[in-house]
Parts: C-alpha cells; structure tokens; sequence
C-alpha cells in the first residue's frame, strides 16, 4: 500500500523542520524521515552543479528507504536542483517555492519583499513563479547571507543578531513592501527578531501554504495514510547530530539524537 509509505523531507539543516512540524501537525498518522544534509550546508552559498548531486544523493537515500513522496523543505534546492531532476525519478516531488507561488500570487498586495539566500536570490525564482499567476505584484529580492549561520550556531538571542537582522530590514524598507516572505525555511527561527523589529503581519512564513498545499495534493491522488494511530519519525544528518538536535528546538524537540549517514557528496 503506497498510502503507509513514509514521507521524506530534507534540508541543509534545521530549517526544514519549519515544515516538518506544521506537516506533523495536520498528518500525524503519517510515517516520517527527515534529513539535514548538515554537512553540506549552507546550501545557499553552493553552485548548480553541487546542489543537484546533494539532492540526488538523498533522493537516492529517501528512495532506498521507500518513501512515497520526497519534500524539499529548503527554497534553494527547490530553486535549483527540482527542475533537474523532477523527472529523473518515479517518484513525487514537492518543491516548496513552486507548490507556494499561485498562492502568493493571489494574495491582495502590490508590493511583496522576499528574504533568502544568495543562491535562491540570483536565481529570481520567486519573481518569475509569481509572474506566471500574477503579473502584477511587484517582487522586491533580498539576500540575508548570515541568517542560515545565525540560525544553524543557535545565535538567534545574541545582540549582534538584531542588528545584523535590522541591517536588512532597513535596507528591504527601502522598497516599501506590503508583506515579506521569509524565503529560507531557516528564517522563521528569527522571526521574534523581526517581528520586534517590523511587527507581526508584515512577515509570510510558506511552510503554512506548503505543508496545506502538500496534504491537499496527497489527498487529491489517494496517498494519504488512512491510519488512526500515530505516525513514526526517523530523524538522519550528514554531520553534527548533537549541535542539530539544540538548534531544532525552537520549532521541533527531538526525543532521539538523529543517526548520522554520509554520502559520498562533490
Ligand atoms: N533552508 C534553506 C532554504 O530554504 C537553505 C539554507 C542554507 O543556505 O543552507 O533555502
């Protein structure tokens, strides 16, 4: 029964338990793998070339363990590994910025800012996916390069984090956005900074439309488990399980330290 098979979900690190606890929320019956690919990160820094082979080393993971569905709860691998290899596999992909999109597009604002990284920023996947429902809305992109760090180290109370949070802000006001999406599953970890900084409905955080969007599709092709009881959950890095498990607290308490599996990477 493909229904019970479990679903895989992956990042460079704890940012895509952003995801993760919103798809547990709403589908506890569902038996879950999540991966931080740790090793590799940041993600947003890398070049095409490495980020296709980090996704295909844990598509190839995630399909060994016969997952039914693999989640790319990371924008940038959705930015630039999911067109490569969307096809290159029998097997269902969710990339979070395209499964996002058609809903930003909707929303009733003209000027939308987005946060990310430097790799998802370059590559204007959030202009040209939002472009395809809405020709209208204008996109404002801005890189934040030392989120994802500040995010991974637990750096997020340091005082130095404020400023370096602000230092972007001002520079998005600029723009003067209706709404900011925050681009990088990392950087809800920092919302309370920039909600203190900018108030609480400027900021969109996907992973509420993305894990919705997700139990939608699995329900529209018959692929939900119909389960009563609760799910599992098997948690795997590429490198520090320890220092994964602190920083994932925020969003998800982990009961076991995660398993460590390598690949052999580029
Ligand atoms: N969390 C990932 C994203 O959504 C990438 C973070 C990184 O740079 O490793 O883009």
């Amino acid at each position: 029964m493909i229904n019970n098979k479990k679903i895989g979900v992956y990042d460079s690190g704890v940012g895509g338990l952003t995801v993760y606890e919103k798809l547990k929320k709403l589908m506890p019956n569902e038996n879950y793998i999540y991966y931080g690919d740790l090793k590799n990160q940041p993600y947003g820094e890398k070049t095409k070339d490495q980020l296709i082979q980090y996704a295909e080393d844990i598509f190839k993971f995630f399909i060994e363990k016969d997952v039914k569905c693999i989640v790319m709860a990371c924008n940038t691998t959705s930015a630039i590994a999911y067109e490569a290899l969307k096809d290159k596999y029998d097997i269902k992909v969710y990339p979070i910025v395209q499964s996002c999109a058609n809903v930003l597009s909707l929303l009733e604002i003209e000027r939308l800012g987005v946060f990310a990284t430097p790799v998802t920023i370059n590559s204007h996947i959030y202009k040209n996916e939002i472009y395809k429902y809405n020709k209208e809305m204008q996109v404002f992109e801005l890189a934040c390069p030392e989120w994802v760090k500040i995010v991974e180290s637990n750096m997020i109370n340091a005082s130095s984090t404020i400023d370096c949070v602000k230092k972007y802000l001002d520079t998005m006001k600029q723009n003067n956005p209706d709404k900011i999406v925050l681009g990088c599953t990392h950087y809800p970890y920092l919302r309370r900074v920039l909600v203190n900084i900018w108030g609480d409905d400027v900021f969109i955080d996907p992973s509420i439309i993305f894990s919705n969007y997700i139990k939608y599709d699995l329900e529209k092709h018959n692929m939900l488990n119909l389960s009563e009881n609760e799910g599992t959950e098997e948690f795997f890095v590429s490198a520090n399980p320890n220092e994964f498990k602190i920083a994932a607290k925020m969003f998800y308490e982990l009961k076991n330290t995660p398993t460590l599996v390598e690949f052999a990477g580029v």
